[in-house]
């Protein structure tokens, strides 16, 4: 039975989709089946990041709602064993059905080593989507006081929902700014009372990578790229140290 893992934030922009993306590849890499799902309704971008932006695309509503199966989400050219469903447009994240996209849920992990689902930023309909049925739920915050205060709300927020096992992910660390602002990793950590499974540096090859419709780890094996590579490990369950570099 495979595992559902939602990539979660408080704030917007810390990188949920690149994360979502770099990892998916990552574990795709490492010869598991990943499906990687867009829960960002109204405001998907996770096929661009997937470099899958001029792939046809079912949406996972065309899944849960019967119309399609889960052997139709689009196959990744690249990366053999990941595949991915889109979010649907036109549909906002309250008008669908828990239940049936549950049901989706539940099939997904019988097929898949991984379902990734990448959720919108805030505590709304999107998130409890995602996190309701998450197994492991990761929460991307960037180093800055405002990033890591919307991760502990959100924290707060999942343990009343009872989902435990939270973990943080510190994205776009760069040691100059880490420095100036006084600040070590552990800081964020104690911030945000969650627990660390991994950093990505501050790398503008995500941003590039995305420009030029390349998933990440097609277009580097360096940095940001590296991080994820290190984090799917950490999600594979081996004992792989936490590095910037
Ligand atoms: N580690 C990183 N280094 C540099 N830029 C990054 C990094 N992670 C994300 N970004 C950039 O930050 C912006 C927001 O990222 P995105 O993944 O869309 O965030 P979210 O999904 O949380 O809104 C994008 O322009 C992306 O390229
Ligand atoms: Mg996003």
């Amino acid at each position: 039975m495979g595992e559902a893992i939602a990539i979660l934030s408080g704030k917007g922009g810390t990188g949920k989709t690149s994360v979502c993306a770099g990892l998916s590849t990552a574990l795709a890499q490492d010869g598991k089946k990943v499906l990687c799902l867009d829960c960002d309704v109204g405001l998907r971008n996770l096929d661009i990041s997937l470099g899958l932006e001029q792939a046809p695309a079912l949406s996972f509503l065309d899944v849960s709602q019967g119309g399609y199966t889960l052997e139709q989400a689009a196959a990744h050219p690249d990366f053999p064993g990941l595949f991915f469903l889109t979010a649907p447009m036109n549909c906002p994240a309250g008008a669908i059905d828990p239940a049936a996209f549950g049901e989706m849920l539940h099939t997904a992990r019988e097929r898949f080593d991984y379902v990734l689902l990448d959720a919108p930023a805030g505590i709304d309909a999107g998130f409890h989507l995602a996190a309701a049925y998450a197994d492991r739920i990761l929460l991307v915050t960037g180093p800055d006081p405002a990033a890591v205060r919307d991760a502990c709300r959100t924290g707060e927020q999942l343990e009343l929902m009872g989902k435990i096992g939270v973990r943080l992910i510190v994205n776009r660390v760069d040691s100059d700014l880490i420095y100036a602002m006084n600040l070590t990793v552990d800081d964020v950590m104690d911030r945000s009372g969650l627990p660390l499974l991994g950093i990505v540096p501050e790398d503008y090859n995500v941003t590039l990578a995305a420009a030029f419709s390349k998933p990440l780890l097609s277009y580097t094996k360096r940095g940001a790229a590296a991080a994820c590579c290190r984090i799917a490990k950490r999600i594979e369950g081996y004992p792989v140290p936490i590095a910037l570099r």
